[in-house]
């Protein structure tokens, strides 16, 4: 960039130099009216010489750019706007007037003022209200009557003036009223002040952006000012080269492998003889895959002269007569057909080379292999299958390894791709016994797709090759792009491979990361959105909740000792509970909790009754439950708790979000509990001496009515607290508060426990 006036040219474009012809508006124009008037804002200044106010601000931020020439600050400000209703109203006259003019002296029946004059419900209404009409019921029906002479349009005077000046002589309470009628609106706009900057000038001199070889020559470069560099301005992208996305997603397959410690097979053979496409895998001559409509074969050359003299024979033999354990297929096996060659169908015609070149070796030893490139099929194209596309291909040969082998090995091969699910499909391949499809759900269709085939090559393949008779292959293949398009959101493999694809789709595609979390980590889509659907219904009944708080307030109805969070810092998690529970079992273990809870964090709760609820449960008992309103709001709040009265034998459920239901008092206690841990710490203790009291108290809060199980839990809590003041020890723990609520819910506090009893209420 050593061409300074193509700089020039650009900033000439951007503010006005002097000299040059002045528009309406300009960085000159604006300076100087700084200069004679002082700080100014955008939008008077706009409104004054009736521009464009973007064009004004556009012209001050290229100020801005210039450094310390101005200063700006942003300003919000409010005014007043007529709506269209309004500038109607202010036009033809308010609907109230409209309605009085409609009425002649002699009065109008209802129904036809009505029908004569636009809006006439609402300006009857108001006319009422004035006292400009009235109405006559006779046996005639209704009549409209003149209660004055004439009227002043007070509002249509007023939006008039409104609409002159901002600044009319209209009450704010008045503007406010015009605004519930829709007459009136609030607008906000965003404009700035402008004053002079510590460099203010009047000329505006172009800073120089590049120092030039003549600057240095003539020495003019000391005395001119240097455009300061922008750090944080984009550089031009560098012009490269771009991986197709088919490649990144390449990449991550090839490392999946590796990872796995499989070694990649050369595949650089795209042109194959049909010997080692089909033959040599046991795929018979008349298959139909062999077909020309199936198969691109070579013209030219059209056949292969150099196939294994030693290992052809034991092909053609195994074909024709069969052997080791096999009957074949018995037709009369070709060369010719054997010699033809083609663009090759699969990477299997690899993975058979490479199978047999193993078999060579002296001794046999196990190996994983894989390979992922080309392969050719004569197809009709549509928008999920081309003439050709990718296969990934990957086997594992050694002794004894079975079907539940190469179930564990493409498990885990998904897996690492991020597919968890997998299910198995019986399938045919004439080179695999048993073969397998593979499908894996797929979460955004709701349905299992199919990903790939595999299965355990046959005997008939390995044997003529030379493999030793215990040794087993299992192999699997699929398309590498079926996963790109899922990946980049393709839906039509044209758009991936080909002459019609976008290249800047390419470049600018991001890179590919398969997730390879595991699938049931991640949180499935329908929960999340049941989820959000609770959340808004929670939100809606908290804000319900505190309008309700407020109108109660306003009537006197909401209790009065007030008892304001004084937690510091922000709650340390918020929990959100529902409880259900029966009016004449109120579960008294959470409303002490809660109330606790209360004093020492914020605690937002809510009691609803069900429909099914006919009576709700009586105010004293209600009011002993929940901690009083402490205008802590919902998104403040450590804790929502929403108690839900139902009636019936019904036991208290708890049900935190996204997780199953929790049945009884006692576990809601215990979640309560936990939340106050950090203040009451022995409260919580967890000990199985505090779970076998929780676990007798909620069996007998389900038994209820039970009086042998009554008895048992009186008895037990009375032993306990002979020579003792809580049940377990010297302090208050959660078997005291849940233990003495069942049994206050059941009336079963005997006098032997009321102390106790009392010492429990009176935790709070
Ligand atoms: N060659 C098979 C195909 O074209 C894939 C496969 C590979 C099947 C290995 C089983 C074993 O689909």
């Amino acid at each position: 960039m050593l061409d300074g006036r193509r700089h020039y040219k650009k900033a000439k474009d951007i503010i006005h130099i002097t000299g040059m012809p002045q528009e309406a508006v300009s960085a000159e124009g604006i300076l100087s009216y700084i200069d004679k008037n002082g700080p100014f804002n955008s939008e008077d200044y706009a409104n004054s010489i009736q521009e464009d106010h973007q064009k004004v601000v556009g012209i001050i931020k290229s100020l801005q750019g210039l450094g310390q020439v101005v200063n700006v600050e942003q300003v919000t400000r409010k005014h007043w706007e007529l709506t269209d209703e309004g500038r109607d109203v202010a036009r033809t006259g308010s609907h109230e007037a409209k309605v009085f003019n409609a009425v002649p002296p002699e009065g109008i029946a209802q129904s036809e003022l009505m029908s004569s004059v636009p809006n006439a419900k609402i300006g009857f209404s108001k006319a009422v209200s004035c006292g400009w009409v009235r109405v006559d019921k006779g046996p005639a029906g209704a009549r409209v009557c003149r209660r004055v002479q004439s009227v002043t349009d007070v509002v249509r005077l007023h939006l008039a003036a409104l609409q002159d000046s901002a600044d009319a002589d209209v009450s704010e309470k008045l503007k406010a009223e015009y605004k519930k009628r829709k007459l009136l609106q609030e607008v906000v706009s965003k404009s700035y002040t402008v004053s002079k900057g510590a460099d203010f000038t009047l000329n505006i001199e172009k800073p120089e952006t590049d120092l030039t070889p003549e600057m240095i020559a003539s020495g003019s470069w000391r005395s001119k000012t240097f455009k300061p560099y922008n750090f944080s301005a984009l550089g031009v992208p560098p012009a490269r080269g771009h991986l197709h996305p088919l490649l990144k997603v390449r990449a991550e397959f090839r490392q999946i492998f590796l990872e796995m410690g499989f070694s990649e097979m050369p595949t650089n053979r795209y042109v194959e003889s049909s010997f080692w496409n089909f033959d040599a895998l046991f795929q018979p001559q008349q298959h139909p895959a062999r077909d020309a409509h199936d198969t691109f074969f070579i013209s030219d050359p059209a056949t292969s002269v150099s196939l294994p003299a030693d290992y052809l024979p034991k092909v053609k033999r195994v074909h024709s007569q069969g052997g080791f354990g096999s009957q074949g297929y018995g037709y009369d096996w070709k060369l010719e057909e054997a010699q033809k060659n083609l663009l090759r169908t699969h990477t299997t015609a690899v993975s058979a080379r490479m199978l047999r070149q193993l078999a060579q070796e002296k001794e046999f030893r196990p190996v994983k292999y894989f390979s992922i490139d080309r392969v050719f099929r004569n197809e009709t194209l549509d928008a999920t299958h081309l003439a050709e596309f990718h296969q990934v291909e990957g086997l594992v040969a050694d002794r004894g390894l079975t079907l539940g082998h190469l179930m564990g090995v493409i498990n885990e091969f998904f897996k690492k791709l991020g597919i968890e699910q997998i299910r198995f499909k019986p399938a045919y391949n004439p080179y695999t016994e048993p073969s397998m499809e593979i499908f894996s759900w797929h979460a955004g269709l709701g349905k299992w797709v199919e990903i790939g085939n595999s299965g355990v090559f046959r005997p008939e393949m390995l044997l003529p090759m030379g493999l030793p008779e215990d040794v087993n292959v299992i192999a699997w293949g699929l398309s590498l792009e079926r996963p790109t398009m899922i990946k980049y959101k393709l839906d039509n493999i044209r758009d991936l491979c080909g002459h019609r694809v976008d290249l800047q789709m390419v470049a600018s595609n991001p890179i590919c990361r398969l997730d390879k979390q595991s699938g049931a980590a991640r949180p499935d889509p329908r929960l999340a959105r049941l989820e959000r659907r609770q959340q808004a219904v929670l939100d809606e009944l908290a804000g319900l909740g505190l309008m309700l708080d407020e109108c109660r307030q306003r009537r006197g109805l909401a209790p009065s000792s007030a008892a304001p969070a004084a937690a510091a810092g922000p709650p340390p998690e918020r929990l959100r509970v529902a409880v259900y529970a029966a009016p004449d079992r109120p579960p008294l273990s959470v409303g002490l909790l809660c109330r606790l809870l209360a004093t020492h964090a914020p605690v937002w709760c809510r009691a609803h009754l069900h429909s099914s609820c006919a009576a709700p449960p009586a105010a004293a008992a209600a009011a002993r439950l929940l901690p009083p309103p402490n205008g802590v709001s919902p998104a403040a709040a450590a804790l929502h708790l929403t108690l839900i009265w139902r009636p019936g034998p019904l036991r208290t459920v708890v049900s935190p979000l996204a997780a199953p239901p929790l049945q009884g008092e006692a576990v809601a206690a215990r979640l309560l509990a936990r939340l106050l841990q950090p203040w009451r710490p022995r409260l919580y203790a967890e000990s199985p001496a505090v779970d076998a009291w929780l676990d007798q108290a909620d069996e007998l809060a389900a038994a209820g009515a039970d009086r042998k199980a009554r008895a048992a839990l009186v008895s037990a809590a009375a032993a306990a607290l002979s020579g003792r003041r809580w049940l377990l020890g010297a302090e208050a723990t959660l078997a005291d508060v849940v233990v003495w609520s069942v049994l206050t819910q059941l009336d079963a506090v005997s006098p032997p426990l009321r102390r106790w009893a009392d010492a429990v209420a009176a935790l709070t």
